[in-house]
């Protein structure tokens, strides 16, 4: 059995899925997290039992998280922690700034502290030198994104994810840690676009790439590998677009 341990929140299901299994195909048990402890089994079976740990958890909660963070304590050291976990929140149920101020809040909830809480208790865990942290933002983060399909809380949450993940490249690159934002444009066949989701939703998401296509839960999980391949020591705080040239040059 390797040593090399990988820790992938949201790893159940869409994107979160695709990086665990790349990242157990390339040698690592994987820890997979999410809140709905059967959608993590069923992830476990598909990519391999003897190699995924199930942890079930709500990321947004610090109780939950300290919890996560000894389990994992009992495991190894770290190698690899891919912050996936998110959501879209659904857009204010009325026009009030108490519905504004809540869904507001949820997207910070979900977006931005699943990924600081489970990276601060994670960060004493993290092997030095070699650890590389992921975050996976959203082109959104970039470019902004508010309207029928995307609440602009989505895109400033994830936008808060890219300067908070600077900082701690910054912090954690003397002792031997990379720190990374993927941020990834339009995956399809993920549970994030729910009820939302339209055939004209996704032909006008096609529209916007270059290249003519949604991207898949692989093409992210592929930029993942690579960011925790070996050859890949030289990068760090930087934000990485995977989106099929929807958004340029940033
Ligand atoms: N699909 C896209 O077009 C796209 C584009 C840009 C960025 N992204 C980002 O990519 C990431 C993965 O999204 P996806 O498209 O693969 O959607 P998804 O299938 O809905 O995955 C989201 C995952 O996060 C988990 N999660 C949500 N809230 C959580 C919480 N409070 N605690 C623990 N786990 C939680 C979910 O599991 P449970 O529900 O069981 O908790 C689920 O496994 C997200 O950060 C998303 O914002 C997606």
């Amino acid at each position: 059995m390797t040593d090399r341990l990988a820790v992938v929140s949201g790893g159940g299901t869409g994107i979160g899925k695709a990086i665990a299994r790349e990242l157990a195909e390339a040698g690592h048990r994987v820890v997979v997290i999410g809140r709905r402890a059967e959608v993590l089994e069923a992830a476990a079976e598909e990519i391999g039992a003897d190699r995924t740990i199930p942890v079930a958890a709500d990321l947004t909660d610090p109780a939950q998280v300290s919890r996560v963070a000894e389990r994992i304590a009992e495991l190894g050291p770290v190698d690899v922690l891919v912050n996936n976990a998110g959501a879209r929140i659904t857009q204010p149920t009325d026009d009030s700034l108490a519905a504004l101020a809540d869904s507001w809040r949820q997207d910070i909830e979900v977006n931005l502290m699943t990924t600081v809480l489970l990276t601060t208790a994670l960060t004493g865990r993290l092997r030095r030198p070699g650890a590389r942290l992921v975050m996976i933002s959203s082109a959104a983060g970039q470019r902004g994104g508010a309207g029928p399909h995307s609440a602009g809380s989505y895109a400033a949450a994830k936008a808060a994810v890219h300067g908070w993940a600077l900082g701690l490249a910054r912090q954690l690159g003397p002792e031997g840690i990379t720190v990374n934002v993927l941020a990834p444009g339009y995956v399809a066949d993920t549970e994030i676009f729910g009820e939302s989701w339209t055939p004209e939703f996704h032909a006008a998401k096609i529209a916007d790439t270059l290249v003519g296509r949604a991207g898949t839960p692989a093409d992210i999980a592929a930029a993942v590998g690579y960011i925790a391949s070996p050859a890949a020591g030289y990068l760090t705080g930087q934000i990485i677009g995977v989106n099929g040239g929807a958004v340029l040059g940033r």
